[in-house]
């Protein structure tokens, strides 16, 4: 049986209480924190307050959910945090820096914690995923290495069995993006990204 319970990212004053209603109904094994939106970055850049709904959807949302659920693991004393990432917050493109920014946060927020829970049995994990076919993305031009929600759940999967810290999914975009990470800012901005 799936039970679900109501969530709005964007309301961080009724996250203690959506999420308390999970945690209460016994303990959590895993919780994927997968929400998010990408926006319309050409849109965005002219109508700032749709673009802070993308910020305060993907970071803020996700600072306030991520800790209320640390918080029941931590006092559970066992569990993961997956928390999806994207590769659009290794460096931020022209193309889509409002979003890639507010994944950037976000990643660097998921890593601290997973720091600060370090050796109290809650592990968080931190999934990079590119190109994914999902609702998201449906008509944009596919990205190259491309992949679909089935790659991500299994590279997930094998990474909760391995207590990874990172994954990226495809695997060959940790190598990917190192590179690009590096590139000098003048070469980047004229890549076709
Ligand atoms: N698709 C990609 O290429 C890609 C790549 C890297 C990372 N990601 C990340 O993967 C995650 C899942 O995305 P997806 O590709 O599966 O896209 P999706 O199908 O559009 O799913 C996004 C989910 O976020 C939920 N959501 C949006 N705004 C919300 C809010 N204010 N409060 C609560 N929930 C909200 C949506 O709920 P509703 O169904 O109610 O709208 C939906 O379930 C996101 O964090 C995304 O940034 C995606």
């Amino acid at each position: 049986m799936v039970r679900t319970v109501a969530f709005d990212a964007l309301d961080p004053a009724a996250h203690e209480d959506a999420l308390g209603k999970v945690f209460a109904e016994g303990d959590v094994d895993m919780v994927l924190l997968a929400f998010g939106t990408l926006g319309d970055q050409a849109h965005d850049e002219r109508d700032p307050e749709a673009a802070v709904r993308v910020a305060q959807t993907n970071y803020t949302g996700a600072v306030s959910a991520g800790l209320v659920c640390a918080g029941a693991l931590q006092a559970q004393g066992h569990g993961s945090l997956v928390v999806l990432s994207s590769v659009a917050g290794e460096r931020a493109r022209r193309a889509n820096f409002i979003y890639g920014s507010s994944k950037a946060g976000l990643d660097a927020f998921a890593q601290g914690l997973g720091d600060a829970l370090h050796g109290t049995g809650v592990h968080v994990m931190v999934v990079r995923p590119g190109f994914v076919r999902t609702r998201m993305t449906a008509g944009l031009p596919e990205a190259p290495l491309a992949t679909t929600p089935e790659a991500v759940a299994a590279a997930v999967e094998l990474g909760l069995r391995r207590r990874a810290e990172t994954v990226w999914v495809p695997g060959a975009l940790r190598v990917v993006m190192s590179a690009l990470r590096h590139l000098p800012r003048g070469l980047f901005r004229r890549l076709p990204v």
